[in-house]
């Protein structure tokens, strides 16, 4: 055989953990288990706590030694109240609290996040049942970037008057009265994001592709979006280009949904449009998400860490299993990605086992079980 994949494995805080064994468990039924080195890593609250690091660099040299990660959740807080809750030999040391997660999108360059949101027949909770959305959200500039100012240095301030005759009515203002958030798109990072989407709508066979912006007011970057899309889209043989304002799009995923396929969409808009389409499924516990870059990636549930019902073996774990579901497909481990896929469609749509937010009162372990079971019993 050949070498094991290298799986890194981070729980975090919370019901991280009880979904986390709940994905293991499936991993194990399916037989991934037996080509898989599992390595579990430290990562959330605990260790922010305790080593004034949320993402210790052990954790990263894990990462970079695996193929690709499985995460879950982890707590975060704001950073006064972070800074309380460290132990004392580390208080009053300068230490400031930052988002693992989204510290580890910026190091490995993971500028796909892929958020699938197919409706399984039979889910009470389900919009409707004949949804299959796929979201693609830019996941490294836009108007997440982080580039931002309050008060506004007077040198940015002057150079925009100076260089856009919109900004002039902007002269003589307080520079604490005004404060700028940057929105920045890069030609390469519209290009790759673009491009990752209309690959993923060939090779499953989506016949559209809408780009979800707003070039007719944001014309600038939304506008250059749509320019590379439209050049893209022709070496796609048989995948029409949507461009849909994302305002409207907002009112067409309430009224049409079962009308779109894939989407794409930068940052914040696909943020937005990303959590629309997810409740549209059943919400958090079907929300399942890759952050993928060119040969690394990180599989997560949306969800966060959900503390009232950490330990109570009480949430549903679907959307950490389909998380680990779509780290099969990404290493191509397509068959045995798919018989997950059936599982727990069977389980759904038998409707014996659900957990609270189905309006059932299955437990966590009893829906990993009942998909085991449908795993073994499909062989
Ligand atoms: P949350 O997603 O943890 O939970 C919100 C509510 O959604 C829960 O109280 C529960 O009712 C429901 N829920 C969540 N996961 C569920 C599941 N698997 N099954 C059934 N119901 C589920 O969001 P919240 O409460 O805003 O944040 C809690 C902590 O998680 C915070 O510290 C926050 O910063 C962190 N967080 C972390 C994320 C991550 O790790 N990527 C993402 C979102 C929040
Ligand atoms: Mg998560």
């Amino acid at each position: 055989m050949s070498r094991k994949y290298k799986i890194a494995v981070l729980p975090g805080d919370g019901i991280g953990k009880d979904v986390t064994d709940a994905a293991m468990k499936i991993l194990d039924a399916v037989g991934f288990s037996e080509k898989a080195e599992y390595k579990w890593g430290d990562i959330g609250w605990e260790f922010w706590c305790k080593e004034g690091n949320p993402l210790p660099d052990r954790t990263i040299v894990l990462l970079e030694q695996s193929d690709c990660a499985l995460f879950s959740a982890i707590t975060s807080k704001p950073k006064d109240e972070a800074a309380k809750e460290l132990v004392p030999e580390l208080q009053d040391k300068g230490l400031v609290y930052f988002s693992p997660i989204v510290k580890l999108r910026q190091l490995f360059d993971l500028y796909i996040n892929l958020r699938p949101c197919k409706a399984y027949s039979g889910n009470p909770i389900n919009y409707r049942d004949d949804l299959d959305l796929v979201v693609f959200r830019e996941n490294t500039e836009g108007l997440y970037v982080g580039i931002e100012w309050h008060p506004v240095p007077e040198v940015v301030m002057k150079t925009i008057i100076e260089n856009h005759p919109k900004a002039k009515r902007f002269e003589g203002a307080n520079l604490d009265d005004i404060a700028i958030s940057t929105r920045i798109f890069t030609r390469k990072g519209v290009q790759r994001i673009l491009k990752a989407s209309m690959d993923y709508a060939k090779e499953y066979g989506y016949p559209t592709v809408t780009v979800v912006e707003k070039p007719n007011v944001i014309r600038e970057t939304s506008g250059l979006m749509i320019r590379e899309a439209r050049k893209l889209v022709k070496k796609y043989e048989g995948i029409e280009l949507w461009e849909t304002n994302i305002d409207a799009m907002a009112m067409w995923l309430v009224k049409n949904p079962q009308n779109y396929g894939v989407l794409v969409a930068s940052n914040m808009f696909g943020d937005i449009v990303s959590d629309l389409c997810a409740q549209l499924i059943g919400g958090l516990g079907f929300a399942c998400s890759g952050n993928i870059g060119e040969n690394f990636a990180v599989f997560e549930p949306t969800h966060g860490s959900a503390p009232k019902y950490a330990g109570m073996n009480k949430v549903n774990p679907i959307a950490q299993i389909l998380a680990a579901k779509m780290m099969l497909d990404w290493l191509g481990e397509k068959e045995i990605a798919k018989k997950i896929d059936s599982a727990v469609a069977a389980v759904i749509a038998e409707g014996l086992v659900r957990t609270y937010d189905m309006k059932g009162s299955s437990t966590t372990s009893e829906m990993a079980d009942a998909i085991c079971e449908k795993i073994r019993t499909q062989d």
